[in-house]
């Protein structure tokens, strides 16, 4: 059901659950500071209790709240880069429930650059945890209808924000140790992060606080994963007499011959316009009865990063 931001706001002080827009994905929100209202998250999503939530606030104003410390790092990519697809990790204070950051001592927290998703954040007293508004594992909304079709009856309602802009999740950073990390790829470009704070380590596991590694996100490698088989076009194996797809990405030279349905993430070759169309490429295959689906590679640049880590792990079988 479609609620108001008015009604959302009514929900959310109850304890209750709603499907917000944000510019890179859905999410679903509930109070970051009532832990029965978080628990709630997990069990519509389905999702492992390990894996932690983001945080969202409506400004940097807010982080002092969230967190014990502000490293300089931390003001220089907030003040560049918020409100928009970025998630910062930092030490946590005590007042986050533990569910919200899976008992480890850091929280991640973002301010969102949605106009809805600001609203709904300045019309609340408290911050809001929202991971994306998907059933685990599967792949995130980027419209409410989306967000209903899976999640409908499961959850207390969902506010309308139109299409998401941006489409891939917010990268996120750790600057809670010596050393920032780059945990996911997602909407902020690497390399615009690189040019202000300095290179990024890669951590796929981080360390936890005694040592031992650790579900990060999307680690899980099969994962934003839709119902057909995805392959990568250089290295398709596809049996004959299938019913194949091809995800393309930049202008077709000459016609692709064989495919059953075929959709350009972009042909401009533009990686902005090709992020902001993954998802609803990957569902719109998964409405053709296809046997598999080929995508063509796109470029390990920019966002080209972000989608291709997506790419990755929908195309990771099970058993991988
Ligand atoms: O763009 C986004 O980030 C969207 C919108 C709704 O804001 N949210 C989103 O949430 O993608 P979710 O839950 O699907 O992914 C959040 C990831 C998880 O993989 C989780 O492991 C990681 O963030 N995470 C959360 N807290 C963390 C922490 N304290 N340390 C390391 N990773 C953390
Ligand atoms: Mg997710």
């Amino acid at each position: 059901m479609i609620v108001s931001v008015e009604r959302a706001v009514e929900i959310l002080e109850d304890g209750g659950i709603v499907g917000m827009p944000t510019e890179t994905v859905y999410g679903l929100a509930a109070n970051a500071l009532s832990a029965k209202a978080i628990a709630k998250v997990f069990e519509a999503k389905k999702r492992p209790w390990f894996d932690p939530l983001i945080v969202h606030i409506p400004s940097v104003e807010f982080l002092s709240q969230l967190v014990t410390t502000v490293p300089p790092a931390a003001e220089v990519l907030a003040k560049a880069f918020w409100p928009g697809p970025l998630t910062l990790v930092l030490p946590k204070k005590d007042n986050i429930p533990d569910l919200v950051t899976a008992g480890m001592s850091t929280v991640a927290v973002r301010v969102p650059a949605h106009p809805v998703a600001q609203e709904l954040l300045r019309a609340c007293k408290f911050p809001l945890a929202a991971p994306s508004a998907n059933l685990f594992g599967r792949v995130s909304p980027t419209t409410s209808f989306d967000v209903l079709d899976q999640l409908e009856g499961r959850i207390d309602g969902c506010v309308e924000g139109g299409e998401c802009e941006v489409g891939v999740e917010s990268t996120i950073v750790d600057l809670s140790g010596p050393q920032a990390r780059l945990l996911r790829p997602g909407g902020i470009a690497r390399e615009d992060i690189e040019a202000l704070i300095g290179p990024l380590a890669t951590s796929s596991t981080p360390m936890g606080e005694n040592g031992e590694a650790m579900s990060a996100p999307g680690t899980c490698k099969r994962h934003y994963s839709p119902d057909t088989p995805i392959q990568f076009a250089d290295e398709a194996v596809i049996p004959d007499d299938c019913r194949v797809g091809l995800i393309a990405f930049g202008p077709r030279k000459g016609r692709r011959q064989g495919f059953v349905k075929m959709v350009n993430l972009s042909e401009a070759g533009d990686l902005h316009e090709a992020a902001s169309h993954l998802y609803a490429a990957l569902r719109q295959m998964d409405l053709c009865g296809l046997d598999f689906v080929v995508v063509e590679r796109i470029p390990e640049t920019g966002l080209g990063l972000a989608i291709n880590d997506r790419l990755r792990r929908a195309a990771a079988r099970e058993d991988d």
